[in-house]
């Protein structure tokens, strides 16, 4: 299916963005995720992923967390902070170990310039990889979005000396020309 018609179909449905296919269809591939009861959704906004989580599981408990705001979601306890400052969200941070799913989606803004961008995404990839490790219990999921370019297996390799397993998934959803694509660990 083309990139608008997923957008079509997620409004129809009522979601904010075609972004919520994507995750529907990396769930689809890991069919281990049962009943989340807290889940971390990281670089949330405008909240298509936090949304259909909520409707899937509505009695999980869900932060959020993007640089953006993000029109509340009943359920969905938002905070609109850089990644950066994590540490300064005492909600989250009493939570250490808890989480059942860690999502990130988080995209950094693209200066155009190749090293810059690479390096800046390799260093958002790394600061969630920390905050998966941090929150996530002993069963817990992580997935991240990261990019198809020279630091992918390096980062690779740092999810491997986290989680059992470590796979690929390129959505659909994901658009084909896009170097996105998304990593997930399983403990
Ligand atoms: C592709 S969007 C996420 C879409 C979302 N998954 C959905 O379903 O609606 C990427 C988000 O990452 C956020 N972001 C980028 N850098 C960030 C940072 N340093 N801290 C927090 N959020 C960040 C952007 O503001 C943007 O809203």
């Amino acid at each position: 299916m083309h990139a608008d018609n997923w957008a079509q179909k997620a409004k129809s449905l009522g979601y904010r963005s075609r972004a919520v296919f994507k995750l529907i269809q990396i769930l689809e591939k890991i069919k281990k995720l049962k009943n989340p009861s807290l889940i971390l959704d990281i670089g949330s906004a405008p909240g298509g992923w936090s949304h259909y989580l909520k409707d899937k599981y509505p009695s999980s408990e869900i932060f959020a967390i993007d640089l953006l705001e993000m029109k509340e979601i009943k359920g969905v306890n938002f905070f609109q902070e850089d990644l950066r400052n994590i540490e300064n969200i005492v909600q989250i941070n009493q939570l250490k170990n808890e989480f059942c799913l860690v999502i990130s989606d988080l995209a950094p803004n693209l200066s155009g310039i190749r090293s810059i961008d690479e390096a800046n995404i390799y260093e958002l990839n790394l600061l969630t990889l920390e905050q998966a490790e941090k929150f996530l219990n002993d069963n817990g999921i992580f997935i991240v979005k990261t990019f198809q370019n020279s630091n992918l297996k390096k980062f690779r390799k740092e999810m491997e000396n986290i989680f059992k397993i470590v796979q690929t998934a390129k959505p659909a959803a994901s658009k084909k020309q896009s170097k996105e694509i998304y990593l997930y660990g399983i403990k």
